[in-house]
């Protein structure tokens, strides 16, 4: 499964930003067996983590941090939150994180499952992004994909109402399923496609897909206030 996928050697830059910034920006969480889990019990703290009071914007499988890092060095009154289980990924981001001397971001390598079921606390989330989930192509892997009907529950359970659920895919059937997730969810308004959010970046990711011709799918859901 995608979430155990942590390996890889870290680049001599990767590893000295790890050393640097490490220990403060990729947050030790207790574990629930293996390396990727999180303990149900524990509640993340963004205020104690970030030392005040901010919306906070968590972006799940965030690979080489470029999005996360191109919105935190633009809404420095914002708190971001990374979710990633491949460490090379996480190492590169806090080389760019270093670089731009960025406070309001932190790491985690966590099960983005395990965080929007247990870690997160209810509307604690101003913003919820997903650029390009792993879309597990082949059909007898298509549970693996993080966007189902429970993982909407639990996302509606973690955003604020009001606040808003972003997603790009470029891949055809997971953005149809996407889409019906959001039409089927109580939690939810939106779901219809829309224009390029205009603070993603183009990713290495996102240019491969571009360049087999694919088409990109962008999304977003704002959360019902109850
Ligand atoms: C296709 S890549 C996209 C990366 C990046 N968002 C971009 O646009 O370039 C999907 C990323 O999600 C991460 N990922 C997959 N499953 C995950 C999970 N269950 N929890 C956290 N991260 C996950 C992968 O390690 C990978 O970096």
């Amino acid at each position: 499964m995608s979430f155990t996928r942590r390996g890889g050697r870290l680049s001599d830059r990767q590893q000295a930003a790890w050393d640097a910034i490490g220990a403060t920006h990729v947050l030790d969480v207790p574990r629930n067996g293996i390396s990727t889990s999180v303990d149900p019990a524990y509640v993340f703290e963004a205020t104690a983590t970030f030392g005040r009071q901010a919306p906070l914007v968590v972006e799940i499988g965030t690979g080489r941090g470029d999005a996360l890092v191109h919105s935190a060095e633009r809404h420095r009154d914002h708190d971001f939150l990374g979710i990633e289980v491949y460490r090379p990924g996480i190492a590169q981001t806090l080389v760019t994180v270093q670089h731009l001397g960025l406070d309001n971001v932190r790491m985690m390598i966590v099960n983005a499952a395990e965080a929007v079921a247990t870690m997160l606390p209810t509307a604690s989330v101003h913003e919820l992004r997903m650029w390009f989930p792993d879309p597990w192509h082949k059909v007898r892997h298509h549970k693996r994909r993080l966007v189902t009907p429970d993982f909407a529950t639990h996302v509606g359970r973690v955003v604020e109402p009001g606040g808003t659920w972003r997603l790009a895919t470029d891949w055809e059937d997971y953005a149809e399923q996407i889409r019906a997730v959001i039409a089927g969810s109580a939690e939810f308004d939106g779901g219809a496609w829309e224009p390029r959010f205009e603070e993603r970046p183009l990713t290495r990711f996102e240019s491969k897909g571009l360049a087999v011709g694919r088409t990109i799918r962008d999304v977003s859901a704002v959360r019902r206030t109850p």
